[in-house]
Parts: structure tokens; sequence; C-alpha cells
């Protein structure tokens, strides 16, 4: 989640208040600082009861603050994050904290560090379900909401105390999506993405489908990226376990023809769609309503007769308006990489396609690399050789946004 490059050499000042999920914050320190972000945090006294200042310096964090008098040689500590930070954090949020920031107290390091602090601020609270559903704790994050700080919603679950209700500290992986999102160019914001993502299954018999290895990676790092820019984003997902924010709205499907009509039925309300699914070209055409048996082979084989299926990206082409615009991929083992996709391209109705290597040793299905290469309808060709999937989706949306 953290490995967009644009973000290496940006500044985020974590602020942890006092509940017992502080902990599960510093392994989100170390995935923040191993993707080159800049990182200091503030304790507040009972947040330093559940993790240290030892611990978060041991792992890289600069400065660690925890008073407002506090070293000579940091005189104004409560003014640190605001002149450095591109965003402030503070996760966990306890009930009590928010309270602070809706009443615009300074009266600790922290509270005074938010008050001082102008750019963007997320929230990420963590309390006792009860505390979060009282009346007070609602009207103060509707005063923080209203004020443009972005506290999100606490996730349902079993908390500390044993109660369930809603109350968790939303992953940090999460919470790390809104991080990106406070720091990165909202230059997506008021459009709506249609991203198809995975592979497709085709069923033989209600046991056994035929499929390709795609594990929707690339998807997922294209609609992330676009949700992190800011845009309203939809996936129809091919069984696989992407990771994407949890603001992104999904619809699962198993078959191409599912996977049709879920973005058939989109599309008239997007804007853009990037089409990454590898989409099974053709299915049995004979599913068989019990398991296949060793027995039904006919002269030790077993024929089975396959039938085309829609092509989606092509129908999506074929009902594009002018101001739509429409993105594939294709994955190629032949030779000549480029003048095939630049079939593709134009038979297809596209505005842009990425044109990628696949079932060589360094293939692209499953890999957190790859070697693309971007074409448009002017002719233009962009190659990426070993990038980041991360970084390829990154560099997508400036292509698109600026072709
Ligand atoms: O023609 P080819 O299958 O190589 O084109 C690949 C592109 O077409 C990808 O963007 C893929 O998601 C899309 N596709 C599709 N429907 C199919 C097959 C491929 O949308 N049945």
């Amino acid at each position: 989640m953290f490995n967009y490059s644009y973000f290496a050499g940006s500044r985020v000042h974590l602020g942890l208040t006092g509940s017992v999920a502080a902990y599960k914050m510093l392994d989100f320190c170390r995935d923040l600082l191993g993707a080159d972000i800049w990182l200091s945090a503030s304790l507040t006294r009972a947040g330093s009861r559940f993790v240290t200042v030892d611990s978060l310096r041991a792992l890289g964090v600069s400065p660690v603050y925890q008073t407002l008098f506090q070293e000579p040689d940091q005189p104004f500590p409560h003014l640190e994050p605001a002149q450095q930070a591109d965003v402030l954090l503070v996760a966990p949020a306890t009930a009590n904290f928010l309270a602070k920031m809706a009443c615009g107290l300074a009266d600790d390091l922290l509270s005074s560090q938010v008050l001082a602090f102008s750019g963007p601020v997320v929230a990420a609270p963590a309390m006792n379900p009860g505390m979060w559903e009282a009346s007070a704790t609602q009207a103060n994050v509707a005063t923080l909401r209203q004020r443009g700080i972005n506290v999100l919603e606490p996730w349902s679950g079993d908390v500390a105390c044993g109660d369930v209700g809603r109350g968790k500290l939303p992953p940090p992986g999460e919470i790390g999506y809104h991080v990106l999102r406070g720091i990165a160019p909202q230059d997506l914001r008021g459009q709506r993405v249609l991203i198809s993502l995975g592979p497709t299954r085709e069923h033989l018999d209600p046991v056994r489908y035929w499929s390709n290895p795609s594990t929707g990676k690339m998807g997922a790092a294209v609609a992330s990226a676009a949700w992190i820019r800011g845009a309203d984003v939809h996936c129809v997902c091919g069984p696989s376990d992407p990771d994407l924010p949890a603001g992104v709205k999904r619809t699962h499907v198993q078959t191409a023809q599912q996977m049709h009509d879920a973005c058939i039925e989109l599309w008239p309300q997007m804007d853009i769609a990037c089409l990454s699914a590898a989409v099974c070209d053709f299915r049995p055409s004979r599913p068989q309503g019990e398991k296949l048996k060793k027995k039904d082979l006919s002269e030790g084989e077993m024929p089975i007769a396959f039938s085309p299926n829609p092509d989606i990206l092509h129908t999506l082409g074929g009902n594009k308006t002018a101001s739509q615009r429409l993105v594939g991929f294709a994955a190629e083992t032949c030779p000549d990489m480029e003048t095939e996709a630049r079939a593709k391209l134009q038979g297809k109705n596209l505005d842009g396609i990425v044109a990628n290597r696949v079932g060589g040793e360094t293939s692209g299905f499953g890999s957190e690399v790859n070697s693309v290469l971007l074409l448009d309808r002017t002719g233009s060709v962009n190659s990426l050789d070993n990038w980041t999937k991360a970084d390829i989706a990154w560099h997508l949306w400036d292509w698109i946004l600026h072709s």
C-alpha cells in the first residue's frame, strides 16, 4: 500500500493517544519508514502507557515528542509538525482526544500540535462501542468532519474489553490509504472510474474450472492509485484477494459472462474504465452438472469443447461516448507485442493500452514488478521497464490525465 514511490520523502506526523490499539501502529510505522516516508510522532501521557518512546525511536521514528516543555533545542515542539509535516494522523484517537480536538483545547503537546496544524488531518478512532455511540462523541465527530478533518469510521467486532460493536481501530493498512489520500494530489476528484481485475473462472463441472494465474495485483494497484487521487472507484473483481481501500466499491464475479454483465451495467455511469482483468476468452461449451469421472474418458482422452466468451473491452469500446475514456491491457507472449497491442487499441476503440509480456520466467502474473509499453491513439509509445506495479499504476493515471 505504501509502495508508490511518489510518496518517498513525504512527511507524516503521528499522534498516539491512550488506547490499547496503539500497539497496532508499530507495524504501521515500520511500513511507512520502509517506504522512505519521514515519520515523527507524539505520545499523549495515556498513549505512552501503551507504547513507549523507546519502541518508536528504535523503529526509526524521529523525533518522538512527549511533553510541551521538552529539550532546550526544541523550544517550540507544538509548532514543529505544522512547519514540517504534509499530513497529521491521530491513531488511535480516543473519545477524550476527539472531544479535545472538537473544542480546540491545547492543554498538552499533541492537542497543541493538532490546533496549530493547518494541513490535512486524519483521525482513526478506537474506543469502547458505547463511548463511540455516545451522543457527545457523535456530535464531536460531526463537528470535526464539518471542519474537514477526516475522521474514519471505527470497525465493528470484539474490542479489548470484551464488548462487541463499532469501536475497533481500522486496520493500519486502511489508515495508510487515508494518509496517502491526504498527501496525494486530488487530480481525479469527481471522476468515476471502473476497473476490472483478476482472472475469471469457467467451470467444466461443479468442482473443476478453466482459468489463469492472474492475482489482480496490477488492477488493485490501478484502483488504489485512483482512489488515493480522489476518484470514485468501482472494481469488478474476478476470483482474487485484491488489497484495496475500503472506500473502493466492488462487485465480485466468477465467470467472464458475469464480469461482462457487471461492466456493461456500470459503464454508462463512468468517466474512465481500465480493464485489467485476465478474462478467459473461452468457456467449456457444455459444463457438466455432475463431477466428471475417469470412466467418462473416451479412448483415454477427455474431449472438451470450448465456446468464445464475450469481449468486454470490445463491447465497452463500441458503447463509448465522446467524454468517456477507455484503457485496456494486453498480455502478450508473441515477439511483436507492440504491433499486437496497437491492433487491439484500434480494433476495440480504446484511448490507451498497456502491453506486457506474460508466460516467460518473469511472467507478469503475481509478480511485484512488470515491464510494460503504454500506447495511445497518437502513436506515442512509453516504455516502463522493470517498474513496480504500484509505480506503473501511478504513472498510468498521469498518462491518462495528460494525454
Ligand atoms: O484481446 P485480448 O484478450 O488480448 O485483450 C486484452 C484486454 O481485453 C484486457 O484489457 C482484458 O481485460 C480485455 N478482455 C475483455 N474481455 C475478454 C477478453 C479480454 O474485456 N473476453
